[in-house]
């Protein structure tokens, strides 16, 4: 089934969600010093497909049309915005909380209270307020790279049958996991070292 069959005349109030909190997005003010690292790597937005979407509202026991999944279902849009550093993942977040285009219906840090398996993420669901969106609520997935990395070829054990060596598969995931959050910090220390570097250079008339 193809998008335009399953979601109608929806799917243009999806596709506008989903332009319109891409330029939100582009608004974060871009304080870095510098040559330093953008705090926003990148952004990707999708729309749920409709065998997804279908999947998950039959599982949940809901009628499987469109306006029951916009108003049940909170990432028919969903974004992800990956960050250079932990710390980017936090600002990032709290200033789209502080937006007065939308509205907070809830938080999940998988950063501060990581999955058994490893995932790490900041999950925001946003209720948008200008009144041509009708009520809809968007997910926003705020990670790091490294994390992304990871939750990209973790992802992919979801959709096989069989795994060789499962249990080992799953343990070395968390593992990694474990080791890329570590390194994320590191990498923020690292990074604050640079700047009052820089901060000392400045100042240093002896040069
Ligand atoms: P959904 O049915 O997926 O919405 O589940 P949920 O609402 O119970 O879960 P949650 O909000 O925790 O996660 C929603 C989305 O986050 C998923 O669709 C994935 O994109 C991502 N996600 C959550 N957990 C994991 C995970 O363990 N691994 C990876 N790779 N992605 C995850
Ligand atoms: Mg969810």
């Amino acid at each position: 089934m193809t998008f335009e069959e399953y979601y109608g005349k929806k799917l243009r109030l999806l596709e506008d969600a989903r332009q319109y909190l891409l330029e939100l997005v582009k608004q974060f003010p871009d304080n870095r010093e510098l040559e330093e690292a953008h705090p926003i790597m990148y952004c990707t937005s999708r729309i749920k497909s409709p065998d997804s979407m279908i999947k998950k509202l039959t599982k949940m026991g809901l009628e499987a049309d469109p306006d029951t999944a916009l108003r049940e279902m909170h990432d028919a849009v969903g974004l992800r915005i990956v960050c250079s550093f932990a710390d980017n993942v936090y600002e990032v977040a709290d200033w789209l909380c502080g937006r007065t285009e939308c509205r907070v219906i809830e938080k999940k840090d998988y950063i501060a209270y990581p999955k058994p398996n490893g995932y790490r993420s900041l999950h925001l669901i946003l209720l948008l307020k200008e009144e041509k969106f009708d009520g809809l609520s968007v997910e926003i997935q705020l990670r790091t790279i490294a994390i992304d990395f990871w939750a990209a070829l973790e992802h992919q054990i979801k959709y096989k049958r069989y795994i060789e060596h499962e249990p080992l598969v799953r343990e070395e995931l968390k593992r990694c996991a474990d080791e890329i959050a570590s390194v994320d910090l590191s990498m923020q220390t690292i990074r604050d070292m640079i700047r009052e570097n820089i901060g000392e250079e400045e100042h240093d008339d002896t040069r």
